[in-house]
């Protein structure tokens, strides 16, 4: 019994001594599941999922046909899976792309409290300060590393701020403001969970700038003018490690550092 044991372990061994091989590719024979296509009448499915009494229903109406047989294939992948891999192209002139589960375009969400999403980040790229109106965020950084600060709310209004490596996670507060920073010269990758199938995304300097100009401007300690030519000015007011820490980063890259109302390339 115990020779079984300590060859056991030592298979378990040499089963952990190539822990990253396989990641890559599936070993031959195996291949990797088919894409999956966000589905096009995703609004018109959740619509008529969000009527049914209970959960069961719901899952009954997303899952089965109408002979109440319970999909199979490609019709079952479709409602089952959200594939994120279309979504690792970055629009030139971005800093990355991230695309969030919600029941108008992921309807299988409507039958839960949850939802999730991928970041993907190029080079020194920035999610932009945002906050989650509805949800709670916890997030794993699955390529490459990250940096990341949140803010709770007036009377702790201090920025915690973490470092991320690979397979390191957090979590950031329903309604605080974080971002999330590639501060290196390669991709990066997290995913992350919301407690909530529709959390929502409210990004901060954008929105603000929604407000009418006289009301921006009494906000900002009234700056003479507002505009690409005072952005050290603005930059007094918005997180100071963030906004070094991105031009530091392109440069160190050799990444062109933009000017005033530009996106990184
Ligand atoms: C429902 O699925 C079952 C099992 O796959 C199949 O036999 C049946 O024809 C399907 N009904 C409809 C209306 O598609
Ligand atoms: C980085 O990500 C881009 C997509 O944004 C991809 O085209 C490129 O191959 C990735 N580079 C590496 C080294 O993985
Ligand atoms: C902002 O306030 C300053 C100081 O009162 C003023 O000079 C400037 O015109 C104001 N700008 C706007 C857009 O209201």
């Amino acid at each position: 019994m115990y020779s079984v044991a300590l060859a056991a372990f030592a298979l378990a061994m040499q089963a952990q001594a190539v822990p990253f091989e396989g990641r890559a590719a599936p070993p031959p024979g195996v291949t990797s599941p088919a894409p999956v296509a966000l589905p096009t009448n995703a609004v018109e499915i959740a619509s008529s999922v969000i009527t049914a009494p209970t959960n069961v229903d719901k899952l009954k109406a997303l899952l089965t046909n109408s002979s109440g047989d319970v999909l199979t294939g490609d019709a079952l992948r479709a409602v089952t899976v959200m594939d994120y891999n279309a979504y690792n192209q970055p629009a030139a002139g971005t800093g990355g792309s991230i695309l969030v589960g919600s029941p108008d375009i992921f309807p299988f969400l409507e039958a839960f409290d949850i939802s999730g999403g991928v970041c993907f980040f190029k080079p020194c790229g920035l999610n932009i300060p945002h906050l989650h109106p509805r949800g709670d965020e916890f997030l794993v950084v699955t390529e490459g590393q990250i940096e990341v600060g949140f803010v709770m709310e007036n009377n702790f209004a201090t920025e915690i701020h973490s470092q991320l490596g690979l397979f390191q996670s957090t979590v950031f507060p329903k309604a605080a403001m974080h971002y999330e920073f590639n501060p290196t010269c390669n991709n990066a990758t997290f995913a992350a969970a919301l407690n909530n199938k529709d959390a929502g995304r409210s990004d901060l300097i954008t929105n603000f700038l929604k407000f009418p100009d006289s009301i921006v401007n009494v906000s900002m300690a009234r700056p003479i003018t507002i505009g690409g030519d005072n952005i050290d000015e603005w930059r007094q007011f918005l997180p100071v490690n963030l906004a070094a820490g991105v031009d530091t980063c392109l440069q160190a890259c050799g990444l062109s550092v933009p000017t005033a109302g530009a996106i990184p390339s």
